[in-house]
């Protein structure tokens, strides 16, 4: 367990995943932050009243400036807005790029040592930006995508198989976009190849709905985005640091050679422990994946020169 977790932007995402924090026991003390007058500090009271009935001793707290999170080890940062229909994640880009910056510059002066896992979009770009800001090592910010994007391909083959989400193993890399890199190479079920299992012209609909699982959502809800998932991703990233349990998860990593690209952050395996990203796991591609993955990356850069 960790002392203290702080939660930066106590929407959507940052609310549901402080939540999800204290109920698995992964702090002592979670910390909202948000600059909306009194919702970091309503909503952590709200969390806090649930631990009686939850059966967690976390101190749930909220405020509008870091002077609760002095020291905090880990920062999951959702702050920024949202998407709404017609938008794609970049057109987040400037707006949430001056965010992250101001959350990041916050985050090196209360908490230097902090690991950070970033979620605010567009994704890949964002943790460019708070490396800038931190000045942190890459080991120590991350960016979640790949576990919610690979989340949302996996439940998508277990409804088309019938068959546990807990038995389908696979994994989703690339950039947090329309270039998003599903690997069915490496997707099995239980350990047999997926390609046994289902056709192609099955599959072709799954990666592509996969890819789209974002969009799908947004056109439901018209209001904002994603928010069950995308907090339970970061919280799994979060637990496996915590608990220094060297998941291999995908996360978007800041890349100095590994699969041929260098000064660009791109969802690839990594290794998560106690020190943040342990390792890149670089593995064997496919021709048309490791392109498609080089293309994706690509995106991402072009968005980097921007912010
Ligand atoms: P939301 O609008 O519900 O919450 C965002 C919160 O950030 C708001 O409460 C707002 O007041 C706060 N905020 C704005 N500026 C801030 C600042 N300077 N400091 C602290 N807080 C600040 O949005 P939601 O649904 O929670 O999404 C948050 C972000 O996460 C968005 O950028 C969204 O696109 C992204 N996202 C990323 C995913 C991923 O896979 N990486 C998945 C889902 C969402
Ligand atoms: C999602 O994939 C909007 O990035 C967010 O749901």
């Amino acid at each position: 367990m960790f002392e203290k977790i702080t939660v930066v932007g106590a929407g959507n995402v940052g609310a549901t995943a402080a939540q999800r924090v204290a109920e698995k026991h992964l702090a002592r003390t979670v910390v909202m932050v948000d600059v909306a007058e009194g919702v970091p500090q309503g909503k952590a009271l709200d969390q806090w009243q649930s631990g009686p009935v939850e059966g967690f001793d976390a101190r749930v707290v909220g405020a509008n400036d870091y002077s609760l999170s002095e020291g905090s080890e880990l920062f999951i940062v959702t702050a920024g807005i949202a998407r709404k229909p017609g938008m794609s994640r970049d057109d987040l880009v400037k707006t949430n790029a001056g965010i992250v910056k101001s959350v990041g510059e916050n985050i090196k002066r209360v908490a230097p040592n902090a690991i950070v896992i970033v979620v605010s979009n567009p994704l890949d770009a964002m943790c460019y930006v708070m490396r800038e800001a931190t000045g942190f090592p890459r080991e120590r910010v991350i960016g979640m995508a790949g576990v919610l994007d690979t989340a949302r391909y996996r439940m998508f083959l277990a409804e088309a198989m019938e068959v546990s989400v807990e038995d389908i193993q696979a994994m989703v890399l690339g950039g947090h976009g329309d270039t998003m890199v599903p690997l069915v190479s490496y997707t099995t079920v239980s350990g047999i190849p997926v390609t046994q299992l289902l056709s192609e012209d099955k599959l072709i609909p799954i990666v592509d709905r996969a890819r789209n699982g974002g969009a799908e959502i947004v056109a439901h809800l018209k209001t904002g985005s994603a928010y069950y998932a995308p907090s339970a991703a970061a919280v799994q990233m979060a637990e496996a640091i915590v608990l220094d349990k060297r998941r291999i998860l995908p996360c978007s990593a800041w890349l100095q050679g590994e699969f041929g690209l260098t000064d660009v952050y791109c969802g690839v395996p990594c290794l998560l422990g106690r020190n943040g990203l342990e390792r890149i796991v670089e593995i064997t591609l496919t021709d048309a994946e490791r392109t498609a993955l080089h293309a994706s990356a690509e995106a991402v850069r072009s968005i980097q020169v921007i912010v």
